[in-house]
């Protein structure tokens, strides 16, 4: 329920309306004078009276529901009292009889969304890098459906260029299919990075790699065959990682996919008097130089990522008919999304519009947080094993008869490492520090899963909860903040989904979780008479479902038992 539309109904005054009632109201400082005050001294000047007289005509004015259990006029102030326990057992109610359902709505119905995310590059590691844009997408997309929307997920494969010339040629002179079946995308990498070091020396490999890159293009049988190799290679190691994440895609149709839809665009933009010449080469200019121009064919007629991504933009547009087509993709490549929007635009899409680059920052580790032997490059993977086997540590530690403990520490680990990159807003960079995320009192997600866990042993503790319930029991002040936390989440949802921001999630589900630790240390539960200690470990209920709503939408799992 939303207090604040509650209180702007039911006033009733000339001179001013509904909206900017609505915008003054505010907590009041000190909450003994009430839930939500209006403050008037904005309102002295249009309506040429003292805020004190003001306040008091607003109240007199006020038409009393059930919900309102007071209403007075202090100093320029209006002060609400609201009927709490009222408040609190509409809004459990809710919460438990919508179960996982509560916070879903069907705003999105009949609208299709797309997310391009993750969008991984074949032959390369996944690595650090991709972890935050992989959690990103596969939240907004759960966010997304939540709403109702359909959400198409795509993975954009990075699988088109050269280098896979280079890496034939490589895999000819040094590969070693056994080796490259176990060891996935780090014994690929390994004859990639020979390759270069050895072209230096020799540079016919160059020519080598290009013929064998034309022979993909021609679609040579036994080019094409490696090529498809490379893939599966890539694609069963990174499944892997999905598979741990929970993230899952609806299409994997990747840059190599618009090989034969690239031509129907450069005619279009041809015949509108759109591509330009220069040098040999084909570019879209763009009007008072505002942005470099966006380059679309190389003169000895190669593509580039851009059409490639205009013909996908196309694809898309007709395949799916989207609402809006989200890219979550770093912001290294603002200008590359400004450009092929841009040129969208130009060419008359009106639904050029509807392409959203959902930017992020970058995401490094913690130095010395872990050993690599390839340079630079932390594998993801590693860094799950390493945060899983920390976790699995802690819990030998704290609690070592706890059964599952594998299945509960890879939870624990995967779970804290997403939630630890959806914490802070998506365009910050961030360094990653393992510690930190796994922290148990910290804002982490470990926090979070503790909290869900300590509702359930209040269960095993107490009981289910009675029939017998006195909502007067949560009348306090702990209690009223986890009850308006509750109410609050669906328009969490609503907002997050807005800005594209799974923050927003991770922070309420911190605020949930610390609002309640707050209620469990300061009010007796088991110890309390029946109605009372029924009314409390309702809320603890209504806490435990909404925790496990707001992880389920981040892709974090809910063990039983920490
Ligand atoms: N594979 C690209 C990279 O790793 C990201 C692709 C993003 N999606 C797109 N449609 N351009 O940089």
């Amino acid at each position: 329920m939303d207090y604040k539309q509650l209180i702007a109904d039911s006033i009733n005054i000339d001179g001013i309306d509904k909206s900017e009632i609505l915008e003054l109201i505010a907590a009041p400082k000190d909450i003994n004078m009430g839930d939500l005050c209006i403050p008037c001294f904005k309102l002295a000047k249009q309506m040429k009276k003292s805020p004190v007289v003001i306040a008091e005509e607003i109240a007199a004015s006020v038409v009393k529901s059930d919900m309102i259990e007071s209403v007075s006029a202090v100093a320029g102030f209006v002060n609400f009292k609201f009927d709490n326990a009222k408040f609190a057992a509409l809004t459990l109610d809710k919460v438990l009889n919508e179960g996982e359902n509560y916070g879903k709505s069907k705003e999105g119905e009949g609208k299709t969304v797309c997310i391009d995310y993750s969008s991984v590059n074949i032959a390369k590691p996944f690595h650090m890098g991709h972890l935050l844009n992989t959690a990103l997408g596969g939240a907004i997309y759960r966010i997304y459906s939540a709403l109702g929307y359909n959400v198409v997920g795509i993975n954009h494969l990075g699988d088109w260029g050269t280098q896979f010339g280079k890496l034939i040629v490589a895999y000819k002179l040094w590969g070693n299919k056994q080796e490259i079946d176990k060891r996935g995308v780090r014994a690929l990498v390994e004859i990639y990075v020979r390759f270069h070091k050895e072209e230096e020396k020799n540079p016919s490999l160059g020519d080598e790699a290009r013929a064998w890159f034309k022979a993909i293009e021609q679609g040579d049988k036994e080019a094409l065959q490696l090529f498809e190799y490379f893939k599966e290679i890539t694609l069963k190691e990174v499944n892997r990682i999905y598979d741990r994440l929970h993230i899952k895609f609806d299409s994997y149709a990747g840059e190599s996919f618009y090989n034969d839809k690239m031509q129907p665009v450069l005619d279009e933009l041809t015949a509108k008097g759109i591509l330009q010449e220069s040098e040999g080469a084909k570019v879209v200019k763009f009007d008072g130089d505002t942005m470099p121009p966006c380059l679309l064919q190389r003169s000895d007629g190669a593509t580039l990522y851009a059409t490639r991504d205009m013909a996908a933009a196309f694809y898309r547009k007709n395949t799916y008919d989207f609402y809006k087509c989200l890219y979550v993709v770093a912001y290294q490549q603002n200008l590359h999304f400004q450009q092929v929007f841009k040129v969208l635009d130009i060419m008359g899409c009106d639904w050029a519009k509807d392409m959203i680059h959902v930017a992020h920052g970058m995401v490094s580790l913690e130095s010395g947080a872990m050993s690599t032997r390839e340079g630079n490059v932390v594998f993801l993977e590693d860094v799950l094993n390493t945060v899983v086997a920390k976790a699995k540590k802690v819990i030998e530690e704290k609690n070592p008869n706890l059964e599952n403990k594998d299945t509960v520490a890879e939870q624990i680990g995967v779970g804290a490492t997403v939630f630890g990159v959806l914490y802070s807003n998506r365009i910050k960079d961030m360094v990653f520090s393992i510690d930190k995320v796994l922290n148990f009192e910290g804002e982490t997600g470990p926090y979070v899963q503790y909290t869900y866990a300590r509702c359930n042993s209040l269960f095993d503790k107490c009981g289910d909860v009675g029939t017998d319930v006195d909502f007067s029991g949560l009348d306090n002040s702990a209690c009223k903040a986890v009850v308006a936390i509750l109410d609050k989440y669906p328009q969490i949802l609503k907002e997050s989904a807005k800005k594209f921001e799974p923050s927003v999630v991770t922070r309420y589900a911190i605020d949930l979780a610390q609002s309640f630790n707050k209620f469990y240390f300061e009010c007796k539960i088991s110890t309390e008479r029946e109605g009372i200690k029924n009314s409390r470990l309702l809320l603890t209920k209504a806490t435990r479902q909404v925790l496990g709503n707001a992880l389920a939408l981040l892709g974090i799992e809910t063990p039983q038992k920490m």
